[in-house]
């Protein structure tokens, strides 16, 4: 692989403080008039770590992600980015301060081609003048039409984009849009992504081929990731530790193979069947 030239992709606000994990959420829950949908949930995540939430429908899962996000206020608890309580941070704000979100139904533009895609991206982030932004003396990003171009290549090389460059977004098949949603998230230069059931949608195929990128993402940009998926291999290859919720609530966390046995998460999720866990290949890793 080529150096990356010109400054590092991202400037997350984790490399000023080393020391903190780059996502810290302690005893955050959110109701839902009768429903607790998340039920006092603490996770952290260091950069380049990447931590796998499973759990059944209706578990809290996005809910969470929505907690972290901003998207949803919480009812009780904090989250913290680096060391920085953004607990009160609108979305915006926790963009700005370093953290990625994925959506499902990738919001892109059909006419553009990929190269283009990208280049908007970070476009529109440099030329966003948000007061959060100027309230908390972040550095412009990007300087030059060239350095749009230099970082344009390096994500089109990242995410193993190359052959899709000059290929309209209407070309491409859901998998492969939502590599380029990826690529769009990375533009921001997140030091933490958060990825809501990336595989779902997309053939198995596909599929295979998210792990490498989301693996990426934590080893080459050093980001901190935690991801939500159904699809047992994709998550046991990519995660370092899981978590497993149910009604709201942390069943367990630790490796993937304590979370995978856990008795609770086998009961709630797994199904008694054990064939669920030897197709993950999670089997190996304590
Ligand atoms: N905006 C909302 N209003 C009311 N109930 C909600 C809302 N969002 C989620 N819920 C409820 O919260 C619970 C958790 O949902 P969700 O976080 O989507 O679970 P998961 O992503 O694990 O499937 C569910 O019972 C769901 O119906
Ligand atoms: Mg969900």
């Amino acid at each position: 692989m080529r150096e990356p030239s010109g400054a590092p992709l991202r400037d997350g606000a984790a490399d000023n403080n080393p020391g903190l994990p780059a996502l810290e959420v302690t005893g955050v829950s959110k109701r839902f008039g009768g429903i607790v949908a998340v039920d006092d949930v603490s996770l952290a995540v260091a950069s380049g770590e990447i931590l796998g939430v499973i759990g059944p429908n209706g578990a809290g899962k996005t809910t969470l992600f929505d907690l972290i996000s901003g998207f949803v206020g919480v009812d009780a608890g904090s989250v913290v980015l680096a060391g920085r309580d953004v607990t009160d941070v609108p979305p915006a704000g926790r963009a700005h301060l370093g953290l990625g979100r994925s959506f499902q139904d990738a919001r892109l533009f059909p006419g553009l081609t990929v190269e283009d895609t990208i280049k908007v991206s970070l476009d529109r982030w440099t030329t966003v003048r948000d007061p959060v932004l100027a309230a908390l003396h972040m550095p412009a990003v990007f300087d030059s039409e060239a350095e749009v171009s230099t970082r344009t290549d390096e994500l089109i090389e990242l995410l193993g984009l190359e052959a899709f460059r000059s290929k309209f977004v209407r070309e491409l098949s859901t998998g492969s849009r939502r590599i380029v949603d990826l690529a769009c998230i990375m533009a921001h230069r997140p030091s933490v992504v958060l990825f809501d059931e990336p595989s779902s949608g997309i053939a198995q195929r596909e599929t295979e081929a998210l792990a490498p990128v989301i693996t990426r993402v934590a080893s080459e940009l050093g980001a901190a990731v935690v991801i939500i998926e159904h699809d047992m291999p994709l998550i046991s290859s990519v995660a370092d530790r899981l978590l497993a919720l149910d009604q709201g609530r942390v069943v367990t966390e630790g490796t993937v193979d304590h979370v995978l046995h856990h008795p609770l998460v086998v009961a709630s999720y797994l199904g008694t069947t054990q064939e669920v866990i030897q197709r993950s290949g999670g089997g190996s890793d304590d």
